[in-house]
């Protein structure tokens, strides 16, 4: 073919020429736009994965030989040391009263689940004053950088589907109060998504199907986004990484990072036993000397069962998505060093396409593959990586559905719960059912307190201290 733009010849030579077939009838601005999301695609690793997930004979799931169940350090309450637990707390506040952390939130998903037209940390989850995700993440990040005399940078992952209007929702709302020159926003990568022949697909005649690449693509994008450097400038080690979908997480847990310094761990995990059997997390395991995560999709039921001779799960250890990871740790799983780089996951989705004709072909069932990296997979490149149990009722309550299980009403209990539990421990009286939950709605700032020990403090210096009616709130 005579004359091929090297762009188009490239992708003839590797077998995807399909990707320019409506190409001589598109305008030249059209033209443009494919020829410039093509350049962007890494043809071998789309060959690569088409050889080792989808091409046929290709390893069928995932690995499961010698799995064994993983140590994590447990909770004072759990048998764990109260004095290295003291350690790791005095650690991680002088890592943070050195300015040695960020907080840095994966906010790229579509929320599908929930059915929330938006970005999802715009969603109001708050039980009185209905504060938006993200505005709870910032209010416990202010708090902390005044806690610790240090404000606290933050790192925002976002997608091209929901950049701009992330970026607008804080501009809008001023940041939450957070110095803007502190909040950092950037997009995370994408992938060809293929057909189950491994081609390419168009989205339209002059786009590509493309699709993030799952959050496991926040390592690369740490880094090609330039925040590693900035980290760097700034002597930040410690990044502190948790999902948007989550409004009870402690983002900034001394006793956390330090077990993780203590550890000398370029990777630590939170875990939480499992509630369940069955329940839809992923578990730690241990495999040919590994720390791995295991999704309870790749688990088998029977294996999620078992117990020991004492009735306990076999395998409790269930991952809540929330780790501090190494700062140059990052940029060696980014730069792909010293073999260390994270695997891809397929995903069958249904994938809006052309048929052969370029009319939009909207399929019934999955007609493609969606790649994806999870951050997790990080796991077993790090050096003395570390699992720490924390409780549920401190860390974890998403919004993931929108009704049932870890949906707006679960998470905004979860936080009634969380309050009552604070007020309670310093002495206040309130009413609460059998659960915890409180007869009366209420709501804490996190400008107030974020964590147990926060909302101490500030209570103690509360002369008099108020009454607890309902519809308290302390801000
Ligand atoms: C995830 C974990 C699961 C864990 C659970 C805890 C996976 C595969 N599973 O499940 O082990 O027990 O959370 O809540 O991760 N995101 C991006 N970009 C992407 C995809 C996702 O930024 O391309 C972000 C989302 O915005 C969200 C987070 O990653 O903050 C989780 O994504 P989601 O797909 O909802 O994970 P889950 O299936 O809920």
């Amino acid at each position: 073919m005579p004359n091929l733009h090297p762009v188009i010849d490239r992708f003839h030579r590797a077998g995807q020429g399909q990707v320019f077939a409506f190409f001589d009838a598109l305008a030249g601005d059209a033209q443009r736009a494919l020829l410039e999301q093509a350049a962007e695609i890494d043809l071998d690793e789309v060959a690569r994965l088409n050889r080792t997930l989808i091409a046929p004979g290709a390893a069928a799931g995932v690995d499961l030989t010698g799995l064994a169940p993983a140590p994590y350090e447990p909770l004072p309450e759990h048998g764990g040391d109260a004095h290295r637990w003291g350690a790791a707390k005095a650690a991680g506040e002088a890592a943070l009263r050195n300015g040695r952390v960020a907080a840095f939130t994966v906010a790229g998903g579509q929320g599908t689940r929930l059915g929330y037209d938006g970005p999802k940390g715009t969603f109001r989850v708050t039980p009185v004053h209905q504060k938006p995700l993200f505005q709870v993440f910032a209010e416990k990040i202010l708090a902390a950088g005044h806690r610790y005399g240090r404000p606290l940078h933050w790192f925002i992952m976002t997608s091209h589907a929901n950049h701009a209007a992330t970026e607008a929702f804080f501009t809008e709302h001023r940041c939450f109060g957070l110095d803007p020159a502190r909040v950092h926003f950037f997009r995370q990568g994408r992938m060809p998504a293929v057909g189950f022949d491994g081609k390419i697909l168009l989205e339209a005649k002059d786009a590509l199907a493309l699709a993030p690449d799952g959050h496991g693509g926040s390592l690369r994008a740490l880094e090609r986004s330039g925040a590693l450097d900035l980290m760097q400038r700034e002597r930040i080690d410690i990044i502190s990484y948790f999902q948007v979908d989550n409004p009870l997480v402690r983002c900034i847990d001394p006793a956390f990072f330090g077990w993780h310094i203590l550890a000398g761990s370029e990777m630590t995990s939170k875990m939480v036993p499992k509630a369940y059997a069955e329940e839809k997390v992923g578990h730690f395991c241990m495999q040919a000397g590994r720390l791995v995560v295991v999704e309870y999709s790749d688990l088998p039921l029977a294996v999620q069962r078992e117990t020991d001779a004492a009735g306990r799960l076999r395998y409790p250890a269930g991952s809540i998505a929330i780790h501090v990871l190494d700062r140059e740790f990052v940029r060696r799983m980014a730069v792909g060093g010293e073999g260390a780089a994270l695997p891809f996951h397929r995903a069958d989705k249904k994938i809006l396409t052309l048929d052969a004709a370029g009319r939009p072909l909207l399929s019934e069932k999955a007609n493609g593959v969606k790649f994806e990296m999870f951050v997790f997979d990080a796991l077993p490149f790090a050096r003395h990586p570390l699992v720490v149990e924390t409780r549920r009722a401190d860390d974890f309550s998403p919004v993931k559905n929108a009704t049932g299980l870890d949906s707006p009403q679960t998470c905004r209990d979860d936080q009634l719960r969380q309050f009552a539990r604070w007020l309670h421990a310093q002495g206040a009286t309130l009413e609460t059912d059998a659960t915890g939950l409180p007869r009366a709605p209420l709501e804490v700032s996190p400008l107030f307190g974020y964590d147990e020990d926060s909302f101490a403090t500030a209570w103690a210096r509360l002369d008099p201290k108020p009454a607890v009616t309902p519809g308290l709130h302390l801000s």
